[in-house]
């Protein structure tokens, strides 16, 4: 398969604050002269934040760790596990089509991901949410067929049980990792054969699973503030690098779905749009998380000029703009509605304030 760059590429790449600070503590595991060491993480935590790998995502992490760009594009290129064109903004699906897989059914699932998300693999779906791609296998051979969503396994699958996860992905639910059969982990499908005293008061999921829902990070986009940044090399407590980074948020009750959060599931309503900025004063809406000076020419030529209204979009709203861009979700993932109602206020956003220091942007 030919890997090379995506042929569209936002302008520019930005770790968030939390990940940048992440990515700084990686480097110091090694010694001086050998910082290229940590290649391979911070382009995964790129890539976890972004979802794939960008152009100028590579050099950013070529630029921190003194290297050609060509170095770690040829990393990049080289590990299939590096995406290099957008994957869906829900998920990315990575059907396992090796031996034992195949032979239980893996080709059943790929013509679902044929027939739900893309005909061909690495292609978005319609509606930008979910991407898919056949892959070698993936160690979890005495559950097949299965497949890898986002973080996690789903494994024991048939053509029904994946068709529905398919579709409780793209209904913004994510189903519970690991067998879907009923099992409770690799056992023989007819039931314990030894150490039949565990059988009773087992956790209600396997270790697997129960880390998976634990955490709820299956197709989330990782943006550093999940886990406290630990350098257990730096000092005798291992948190050396830790007293800067923020703690732990606690986990909060699930929040009200936010108006964008409906916003692909709801029709399409265009909204008021402007000729002209008022007073001949556009807002600067590179300002927004994921907003470069593409997407800021993008989104003037479609009318909107200004943070309120871009604060003040309905979820169908959303949806009428969301199908003009070029990469699909943006709105909803950098959560543009918060931002822009902050920077309409005369509030400043983290971003906003680290953009307006090191003139960073994305596109
Ligand atoms: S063959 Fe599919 S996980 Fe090993």
């Amino acid at each position: 398969m030919l890997r090379r760059l995506h042929p569209e590429q936002p302008d520019t790449f930005a770790f968030t604050a939390a990940n940048q600070q992440w990515a700084e503590a990686q480097i110091t595991k090694y010694p001086e002269g050998r910082q290229a060491s940590a290649v391979i993480p911070l382009l995964w935590r790129a890539q976890e934040q972004e979802g794939w790998l960008t152009r100028p995502a590579i050099e950013s992490v070529a630029d921190m760790l003194g290297m050609a760009y060509i170095r770690v594009l040829e990393v990049a290129s080289f590990y299939f596990m590096f995406q290099l064109q957008p994957v869906g903004s829900v998920a990315h699906i990575q059907v396992c089509g090796t031996t034992s897989c195949m032979i239980c059914g893996a080709e059943d699932l790929i013509a679902v991901c044929k027939d739900k998300i893309a005909a061909k693999p690495h292609v978005l779906s319609a509606d930008g949410k979910l991407s898919w791609e056949e892959v070698e296998c993936l160690g979890s051979c005495a559950n097949a067929p299965m497949a890898q969503i986002g973080k996690d396994y789903y494994e024991d699958l048939t053509a029904e049980s994946f068709g529905k996860i398919i579709d409780a992905l793209a209904a913004g639910q994510v189903p519970t990792p690991g067998p879907q059969n009923g099992r409770y982990a690799a056992e023989p499908k007819s039931g314990l054969t030894s150490l039949t005293d565990h059988e009773a008061g087992k956790p209600q999921y396997n270790a697997s699973v129960a880390l998976a829902t634990d955490l709820g990070d299956t197709v989330k986009r990782i943006d550093g503030t999940e886990v406290p940044i630990l350098t257990p090399w730096l000092g005798k407590d291992g948190k050396a690098a830790a007293t800067k980074s923020a703690p732990k948020p606690p986990k909060a009750p699930a929040p009200a779905k936010p108006a964008v959060k409906q916003a692909q599931e709801a029709k399409e309503a265009q909204p008021e749009t402007l000729t002209a900025a008022r007073d001949g004063k556009a807002d600067d809406l590179k300002m927004l998380k994921g907003v470069g000076p593409k997407l800021e020419q993008t989104l003037n030529a479609l009318g909107f000029y200004h943070f309120d209204q871009i604060a003040a979009w309905t979820p169908e709203q959303v949806a009428w703009v969301d199908s003009r861009l070029k990469f699909k979700g943006r709105i909803e993932r950098d959560g543009w509605i918060e931002q822009a109602a902050k920077l309409a206020a005369g509030e400043e956003t983290e971003f906003a304030k680290r953009a307006k220091k090191d003139g960073t942007y994305e596109d």
